[in-house]
C-alpha cells in the first residue's frame, strides 16, 4: 500500500490579497508547512474568490503569481502537496453551480462576512459576494478532505460548507466528505501593533500597524521597535498588558516557546529591550522566505510549470468528484 493514502487529508486555500502579512503567516500559513509532513495537503490561491470585490486586473494578475511564489519560498513543495490557482480547475465554479441550487437563500443571508463586506462595499454588493461560502464550500468539498484548517472569520463559512454536504449526501446518495476544522495547535492570533485590540491587517491605514511577510529586515525591527505598550513594566502575559501580550504571542509563535519561558527568558529587561528582541527574532524567522521568494518570482517560466501541474493536478481529484455529483444530480457525462 502506498503510505500516501493512509493519511488524512486536509485542503486549505488563501486569496490572492497582494501583501500577506505576519498575521497571515503565524495564524495560518507557517501551520500549512508543519501539516504538509504529516497529511495529504492540498492548497489553493482562491482567486475566484478575489473578484466578490473590484479588482484592477493587471493588479491581481501579479498578486496570483505573488501568492502562488510566496507559498514556494515558506516551503511547500509541490513534490509533497498540491498546490494550485483555483481559476484554473473550472471544476470549483461548476461544482459551485449545483451547490448553489442546493443551498438556501436565508441560508447565505445569515452569514456575517457577507453583511460585514457588503456594509463595506456598498456600491457594489454582487451576487458573487453573496454566494462566495457556496464556491467556498466547492473548494472543500471536492478533494474530501479530512480537515480543513480555518482562522475565526472562516468558521461559519466552514459549517455551511458542512450543513450544504450533509444535504446533497441525504438527497442524492452518498458524494461528499464531511469534513472538520482543524484548529492548529499553535496557531496565533496577531494582533496590529498599534492597537492591540484589533487584528492585524494590511487594509490598516497605518503601516505601522502591520507587518509583511516580504517586509525587508530594517522595515521589520523598525516597525516592532514603534510598537504600542502599555506605561508599566515586566513582560508578563495580562489583560491590561495588550500590547505586551501581543508581541509575546508573536515571539512565542516564532520560537516555539511558552509565556512562562518567555516571561522568564526577559525577566528585568524593559519594553526595549524586549520589542527589539521580538523585531529581530521575526526579521530573522521573514529573511529566508524574502530571499527565496526573490528567487522563485524571477522565474516566471518555472513558476508557471509549477502552477500547470499543479492545476493538472488537483484536477484529477476534483474531476472524480464533480463527475460523481453531476451523475447523482441527473445530468449526462
Ligand atoms: N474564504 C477564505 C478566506 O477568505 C479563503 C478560502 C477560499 C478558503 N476557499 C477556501 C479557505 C476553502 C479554506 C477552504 O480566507
Amino acid at each position: 500500500m502506498c503510505e500516501q493514502n493512509e493519511k488524512k487529508k486536509v485542503l486549505s486555500c488563501i486569496q490572492p490579497s497582494g501583501m500577506l502579512t505576519l498575521g497571515n503567516y503565524l495564524g495560518a500559513l507557517k501551520n500549512w508547512v508543519y501539516m504538509q509532513n504529516e497529511f495529504d495537503c492540498t492548497f489553493a490561491v482562491a482567486d475566484l474568490h478575489a473578484i466578490t470585490v473590484r479588482q484592477e486586473p493587471s493588479k491581481l494578475r501579479s498578486q496570483i503569481y505573488s501568492t502562488y511564489a510566496l507559498m514556494l519560498a515558506l516551503g511547500l513543495d509541490p513534490n509533497k502537496s498540491t498546490l494550485f490557482i483555483q481559476s484554473q480547475v473550472p471544476e470549483h465554479s461548476a461544482l459551485s453551480w449545483i451547490l448553489s441550487c442546493n443551498t438556501q437563500f436565508g441560508e447565505m443571508a445569515r452569514m456575517t462576512q457577507f453583511k460585514d463586506k457588503s456594509a463595506k462595499h456598498a456600491d457594489n454588493i454582487n451576487v458573487g459576494l453573496f454566494s462566495y461560502p457556496v464556491l467556498m464550500a466547492a473548494d472543500i468539498l471536492l478533494y474530501k478532505p479530512d480537515f480543513v484548517p480555518v482562522g475565526a472569520d472562516q468558521k461559519q463559512h466552514l459549517e455551511i460548507a458542512r450543513d450544504i454536504a450533509e444535504r446533497f449526501n441525504r438527497i442524492y446518495g452518498d458524494v461528499f466528505t464531511v469534513p472538520e476544522a482543524y484548529i492548529p495547535k499553535t496557531g496565533a492570533r496577531v494582533m496590529s501593533l498599534q492597537d492591540p485590540e484589533k487584528k492585524m491587517s494590511k487594509s490598516d491605514e497605518n503601516a505601522n500597524s502591520w507587518v509583511a511577510i516580504l517586509d525587508d529586515r530594517d522595515t521589520v525591527i523598525r516597525k516592532f521597535k514603534r510598537a504600542v505598550t502599555d506605561s508599566g513594566s515586566g513582560i508578563y502575559l495580562s489583560d491590561d498588558k495588550k500590547g505586551i501580550s501581543n508581541l509575546m504571542t508573536i515571539y512565542g509563535a516564532v520560537t516555539g516557546k511558552s509565556y512562562d519561558e518567555i516571561t522568564k527568558e526577559f525577566e528585568g529587561k524593559g519594553y526595549g529591550d524586549f520589542k527589539l528582541a521580538v523585531g529581530e527574532t521575526v526579521a530573522d524567522e521573514l529573511a529566508p522566505i524574502k530571499a527565496n521568494y526573490d528567487k522563485i518570482i524571477s522565474d516566471k517560466a518555472e513558476l508557471e510549470r509549477l502552477f500547470r501541474e499543479g492545476a493538472e493536478k488537483a484536477e484529477k481529484v476534483a474531476r472524480k468528484t464533480y463527475f460523481k455529483a453531476m451523475k447523482k444530480v441527473g445530468f449526462l457525462l
